[in-house]
């Protein structure tokens, strides 16, 4: 409780407040020493232009079970559907796309806006794949091309985006991919900021701290700024999560069909859902 109070002081600006918060908080209490910290003292700039903390994060805890789940999710669809042109937005260090596309890939165009983690999904590919790297975000590349793809995949990418260049996205996509698959995790509908996102979000990351004890950096710079951009205004917020069942209907107002949703892994944070959908024909079929 008193975690979520301080978070709660911490999306009204309150920033003293929170500190004394977390000053009496439980002896016991992982998050409040490690949360008091990062805002006393850290450097709010995002996370992925730096990946090292995000890197080391996917490495462990939860997170070589969830990339094993979600690889084998994305090849189904791949499997199923024989793709010749993917797109992989916020392909991150590329992991998840090299372990998914198969021979039959002629054209991959990887979307990603950190250098970093883009340069080292290109080193994953042998040279003369179709690969077409495009160090940008997804708003900006659709803009700027034309291209259609028989398979778009973003694993734990397209909620970066805020709510509005989501539903928007998703309509232009709608109207240049056959397929869509998404890994997401199915994170309740809260108001934001709201008491009941705190209390959520403090149960939780008490369960993900315990996963990463021998990893400080992990929990400074990478799982603190995702908690704290969630609740103050003031710092970068990276993730727009939402439950399974709105992005089904954000799928479905965007013009897809077929959405179908599958729990592939019950991760500390929420469960990790799949998420696909195939564009109607009559978007699609005519004006390939
Ligand atoms: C949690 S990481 C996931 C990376 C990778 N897909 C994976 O499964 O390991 C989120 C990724 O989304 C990227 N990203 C953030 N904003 C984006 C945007 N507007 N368009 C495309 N990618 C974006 C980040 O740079 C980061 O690489």
């Amino acid at each position: 409780m008193t975690v979520a109070s301080a978070l709660r002081a911490v999306a009204e600006g309150e920033l003293a407040t929170a500190l004394d918060l977390l000053a009496e908080a439980p002896a016991g209490s992982r998050v409040a020493p490690r949360l008091m910290a990062y805002l006393e003292t850290s450097v709010h700039n995002g996370v992925y232009a730096a990946p090292s903390a995000f890197q080391e994060f996917i490495e462990f805890g939860g997170n070589p079970r969830l990339y094993r789940r979600t690889i084998e999710a994305v090849r189904s669809i791949h499997h199923a559907t024989r793709p010749t042109a993917v797109l992989d937005i916020g392909c991150g260090d590329g992991r998840v796309t090299a372990a998914t596309v198969g021979p039959s890939v002629a054209l991959v165009d990887l979307v990603e806006p950190s250098s970093v983690l883009l340069g080292e999904a290109v080193a994953r590919f042998p040279a003369g794949t179709g690969l077409q790297p495009h160090n940008r975000g997804i708003v900006e590349h659709l803009d700027a091309t034309t291209t259609r793809w028989d398979v778009t995949q973003s694993t734990f990418a397209f909620h970066s985006l805020a709510p509005a260049a989501r539903r928007a996205t998703l309509g232009a996509l709608a109207d240049r991919t056959r397929h869509l698959v998404l890994v997401e995790f199915d994170v309740p509908d809260f108001a934001d900021g709201s008491m009941r996102h705190a209390r959520y979000a403090a149960d939780r990351y008490e369960l993900g701290l315990a996963e990463y004890h021998d990893h400080p950096s992990v929990i400074s710079d990478f799982l603190m700024p995702v908690l704290v951009g969630q609740f103050d205004p003031s710092t970068p917020r990276l993730t727009f999560e939402q439950s399974a069942s709105s992005w089904q209907r954000d799928l479905a107002h965007a013009g897809f069909v077929d959405v179908e949703i599958e729990v592939i892994d019950d991760y500390w944070w929420a469960p990790a859902v799949v998420i696909s959908a195939r564009a109607s024909t009559g978007q699609w079929g005519d004006r390939r």
